[in-house]
């Protein structure tokens, strides 16, 4: 059964409802969410209502800043969690609505396996908050070598970063475009970032998130309205900055 995997929606809800769409229209029944629903976005509470429908939900550096504390965040960022934080708090919605959403922030994981798969927001080793960057390849091989070591099954699926993309041992890292958007399992093992639905930052603004098939890893992109979610932005006191960066993917 083919399952869609998705990250960072970062409280985009064009972004979240255009890829939604995308996976309905694939026939898939299946959602996986490597967290960061919420933060950065104009829409937290929506975006998390949707998401309580998926089959699994980890837990993302952001859910965990507006849970306990914003730990490695810059001020602009920091600002944005406590202004997600007032969201999911605002007292002209019914108490018990707000209550359902903490729960889901509360019921979220920091790892997730299944069928000789890991799934994390951050890293395998550090599930919440570890980067593992493209560049690391080259300037830190032996970092990406250990979080290799550090799980037993054949592939494991990130986000965080925002920028989707296969990491194979070597180490080297592969653009979906360099390997035809597809993935084949089972040759060697790999850690796959799955890009950001809400944020991505490889330059496409696409929305970006992957569908594991039985043999294979389809990367998918998915164009949304992102002058909409812009305009959303300007409801808000969000810096204006984090609407602009939509509009180039960075
Ligand atoms: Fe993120």
């Amino acid at each position: 059964m083919p399952t869609a995997i998705v990250s960072d929606i970062h409280a985009n809800l064009p972004a979240m409802e255009s890829v939604l769409e995308d996976i309905e229209m694939r026939g898939i029944k299946r959602i996986l969410c490597l967290g960061d629903v919420i933060g950065y976005g104009p829409e937290p509470r929506e975006c998390l209502q949707r998401c309580s429908a998926f089959d699994v939900n980890l837990m993302g550096n952001h859910e965990e800043a507006v849970l306990f504390d914003p730990i490695g965040f810059n001020p602009r960022a920091k600002a944005a969690v406590e202004w997600t934080k007032q969201q999911l708090m605002n007292s002209d919605c019914p108490r018990e609505e707000n209550a359902a959403l903490w729960k889901i922030l509360d019921s979220m994981k920091e790892t997730h396996e299944e069928d000789d798969v890991l799934l994390a927001h951050g890293t395998p080793r550090d599930p919440i908050r570890e980067y593992l960057f493209v560049h690391d390849c080259e300037d830190d091989p032996t970092k990406v070598e250990e979080l290799f070591d550090s799980f037993t099954a054949s592939t494991a699926f990130v986000g965080h970063t925002h920028i989707g993309g296969v990491f194979l041992p070597g180490p080297r890292f592969q653009t979906p475009d360099e390997i035809g958007g597809r993935f084949q399992l089972g040759k060697e093992r790999a850690i796959v970032n799955v890009g950001s639905v809400g944020q991505p930052r490889d330059g496409d603004p696409r929305s970006s998130y992957v569908v594991l098939h039985e043999d294979q890893i389809e990367f998918c992109r998915v164009e949304y309205p992102v002058e909409e979610t812009v305009r959303r932005f300007r409801r808000t006191p969000l810096p204006e900055n984090l609407a602009l960066r939509l509009v180039e993917g960075r």
